[in-house]
C-alpha cells in the first residue's frame, strides 16, 4: 500500500500538532469537569482555560479587548446561523458573495424564502477575488449587513476584508466575516481591516478538534438572543443573560474542543503563523506549476501566491471529479476532496457545476515535498490513462 497521503485539510486538518492531543489528554483527565458552574478547583481550573482560550483567539483576531465577546459553538455554520439570525429583521437587504459557503447561503437562502430579507450574490472576477467596488454598488439604503469569505474553500483566494470593511465601515453597514478557511493562517486584525464580526471553526488551520467553533462580535454590534438555556450564573432569572459570553453560549461547553483549540493557538503561537503560512504556500505553489504543466488539466483560479491560501482546485478533462478522487484513493492513497465541496456557487460562477465540480486538494502544515512529488505524478498518471 502506498504511503497515505491527506490533502483534505481544508474540510479538516489532519493529523493535528501532538501537542493538540497530548493537551486534549492530559486537561480532560484532570479537569474534565463543568467549567464555571461549581467552586471545587478542578472547575475553576477548567474555567481558567476556556478564558485563556477566549483571550488568546481575541489577540491573534485583534478584537476590541473584551475577551467574553469570544464565544464558542460547534463551528463556523454554528455561529454564522446565530449571528445572521441574531441580526436580520424583517425588509433587511443582505450583500454577499458567490464564493460562500453554504455555512453563509443557506441561512441567507431562509431568510429570503421566508420574506424576511432579500439577499444578492456579488460575483468573483476571473481570478477568485471579489472587487470591493463590487460590494459598494450592491449596498442599498436598508442594506443591513454584508457577510464575506476570508479565503474561499474551493480556490484558496484570500479576499479583500479590509477594503471591504472601510467601505462598510463609511457606510453604515455591518460587516461579518466567514473565517472558516482563514482562521489561524490568514491575517486577521479585526480593528485595522472594520471587522464586526469575525467567525471561525476551530478543527481547520486553528488546529483544534471537531465540535468546536465560535465567533468574536465587537463592542456595540446587535445580535438578538435566539438560544435560551442554561448558563451557571443567576439561575433564577427566567430570561437568558444578555451579557457576553451567555449571550450566545448556552449549555456545557465542549470543553475538551476548548483545550484542543487552546493547545492549537499555543502551537501557532510559537510556530509563527506567517512561517506556517509561508511553508504551506510553497508547497502549493509546486503542486499549481506541476498540476499546470500536465496536458488534460485544468486549474482554476490559481494565477500566484499572492493572496493566496494554500487551497487548489482541478479538474483532468474527461473525467468527472469524483471518479479522479475515487482513483487518487484507491489507486494511490491520496485523500482530497470532490464536487461542489459545499459552495455551490462557486461553480455556477466558474462553469463547472456543469460538470460535476472539481478535484479539490488543501494543504496543510505537514505535508512535504516529497508528498507533492507522489501527488503530481498520480494525477499525471490518471490523466494519460485516458
Ligand atoms: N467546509 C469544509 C470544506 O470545504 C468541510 O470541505
Amino acid at each position: 500500500m502506498e504511503k497515505f497521503i491527506y490533502l483534505d485539510n481544508a474540510a479538516t486538518t489532519f493529523p493535528k500538532p501532538r501537542e493538540v492531543y497530548d493537551f486534549i489528554y492530559s486537561f480532560c483527565s484532570k479537569h474534565g469537569v463543568n467549567p464555571g458552574r461549581s467552586g471545587f478547583d478542578a472547575s475553576i481550573e477548567a474555567e481558567e482555560m476556556v478564558f485563556e482560550t477566549r483571550k488568546m483567539l481575541m489577540e491573534l483576531f485583534n478584537g476590541d479587548g473584551d475577551p467574553n465577546r469570544l464565544t464558542f459553538s460547534y463551528n463556523a455554520s454554528d455561529s454564522l446561523n446565530m449571528v445572521i439570525q441574531g441580526i436580520a429583521e424583517k425588509g433587511d437587504h443582505i450583500v454577499t458573495t458567490m464564493l460562500e459557503h453554504n455555512s453563509v447561503i443557506r441561512p441567507l437562502h431562509h431568510l429570503q424564502v421566508d420574506g424576511i430579507a432579500e439577499v444578492d450574490y456579488v460575483p468573483f472576477d476571473d481570478s477568485g477575488y471579489i472587487d470591493p467596488d463590487d460590494i459598494k454598488k450592491a449596498l442599498r439604503p436598508h442594506t443591513k449587513m454584508v457577510i464575506v469569505n476570508h479565503c474561499s474553500n474551493v480556490l484558496g483566494t484570500i479576499q479583500p476584508v479590509a477594503e471591504i470593511g472601510k467601505i462598510c465601515k463609511e457606510s453604515g453597514v455591518l460587516f461579518i466575516v466567514d473565517g472558516a478557511q482563514g482562521a489561524g493562517v490568514v491575517d486577521m486584525d479585526m480593528q485595522a481591516m472594520g471587522v464586526d464580526i469575525y467567525v471561525f471553526t476551530g478543527h481547520k488551520s486553528l488546529m483544534g478538534p471537531t465540535g468546536i467553533g465560535g465567533s468574536y462580535v465587537m463592542e456595540g454590534v446587535p445580535v438578538r438572543i435566539t438560544r435560551f438555556g442554561g448558563t451557571g450564573v443567576r439561575s433564577a432569572q427566567l430570561t437568558h443573560l444578555e451579557e457576553y459570553p451567555y449571550r450566545l453560549e448556552c449549555g456545557t461547553l465542549n470543553i475538551a474542543g476548548v483545550a484542543g483549540l487552546n493547545a492549537g493557538v499555543k502551537w501557532i503561537n510559537e510556530k509563527g503563523m506567517e512561517n506556517i503560512h509561508n511553508q504551506e504556500i510553497v508547497l502549493w505553489d509546486k503542486l499549481r506549476v506541476g498540476l499546470q504543466c500536465i496536458d488534460k488539466v485544468t486549474v482554476y483560479c490559481a494565477e500566484n501566491t499572492e493572496n493566496q491560501n494554500p487551497v487548489l482546485s482541478f479538474n483532468i478533462k474527461g473525467l468527472p471529479s469524483d471518479d479522479v478522487g475515487m482513483m487518487l484513493d484507491v489507486d494511490y492513497n491520496i485523500a482530497c476532496r470532490t464536487g461542489l465541496q459545499c459552495a455551490p456557487k462557486v461553480h455556477e460562477r466558474l462553469g463547472t457545476d456543469r460538470i460535476h465540480g472539481t478535484v479539490r486538494f488543501g494543504l496543510g502544515p505537514f505535508n512535504t515535498e516529497e508528498e507533492i512529488d507522489a501527488v503530481l505524478k498520480a494525477v499525471n498518471e490518471i490523466s494519460s490513462i485516458r
